[in-house]
């Protein structure tokens, strides 16, 4: 299906340009690449393609949806962002958002995501609950990627991969660790680690380690691991779809 964007002012577009630079100082700045992703990751993943509700819309801003349990530690997120985009009132929070989730893994080493913008902000945040459980295995996650948001099994797995970036925080999650010994560059040793078995000081959540015993997941995890070009081309698209979840939709 061939989406159709929004028609953006070209004011809006050199808004975009712009909020981009700031957003790449930013995370330079305070290291924060792997918080913006998860801010982008959490507000999109929210997606039901049932009832066309939650998603990229903004509304993490709220307060009603960063208390849920699941987004312990985006009030940080929200935090640092708001300075930027104060600057550029012409944005909506929705594209805001997403667009520092692109610029989180290109400036972390990983590929160029394409970004169309014209997200309009929803005033709804979504119930809670929506977001997957890292205590549970690959049932849950088709039921919350593929059956909840609409995405399929090779997204699940290139997705899974955004774990190559950041560490878990006990205080937030219950978790804690990083996947990888280089938790700011965005690469594909989250597959190389999680085939390699666990090691002392890093993690694996049982929802990473699902993808191991699926037998769909697992040639992934392991093309992914042979080859970061892949990884890179199927995360590129995966993330795109996340990214527009519920936007442009036919
Ligand atoms: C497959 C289901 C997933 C589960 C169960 C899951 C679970 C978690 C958990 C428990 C944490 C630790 C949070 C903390 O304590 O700070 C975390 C962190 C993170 N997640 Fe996921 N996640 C999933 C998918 C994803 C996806 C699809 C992405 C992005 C494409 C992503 C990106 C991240 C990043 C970047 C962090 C690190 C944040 C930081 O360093 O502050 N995760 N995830």
């Amino acid at each position: 299906m061939v989406k159709k964007y929004p028609t953006v002012s070209a004011e809006y577009q050199k808004a975009v340009e712009k909020a981009k630079r700031k957003l790449r100082g930013l995370i330079a700045d305070k290291k924060c690449a792997p918080l913006m992703l998860r801010l982008a990751w959490h507000s999109a993943g929210t997606f039901d393609v049932k009832t066309k509700t939650g998603g990229p819309f903004g509304t993490m801003k709220l307060e009603a949806e960063l208390e849920h349990a699941a987004n312990n530690g985006l009030d940080i997120a929200v935090r640092l962002l708001e300075p930027i985009k104060q600057q550029f009132p012409i944005l909506s929070y929705a594209d805001f958002y997403q667009l520092a989730g692109v610029v989180a893994v290109e400036v972390t080493g990983g590929p160029e995501i394409p970004f169309h913008p014209g997200r309009e902000d929803k005033p709804k945040p979504p119930p809670e609950g929506r977001l997957p459980n890292a205590t549970l295995g690959s049932d849950h996650l088709r039921v919350v990627f593929g059956q909840q948001m609409g995405l399929c099994d090779q997204d699940i797995v290139a997705l899974s991969g955004g774990h190559t970036l950041g560490r878990a925080h006990k205080e937030r999650s219950g978790f804690e660790g990083p996947w990888t010994i280089n938790p700011l560059i965005f690469d594909n040793t989250y597959f190389t680690e999680l085939l390699s078995g666990e090691k002392e000081g890093l993690l694996q959540l049982p929802s990473d380690k699902a993808l191991l015993s699926d037998t769909v997941f697992r040639p992934l995890v392991d093309k992914y691991a042979a080859d970061e070009d892949a990884f890179f081309a199927d995360y590129t698209e995966a993330h795109l779809r996340l990214s527009e979840l519920g936007f442009a939709e036919a």
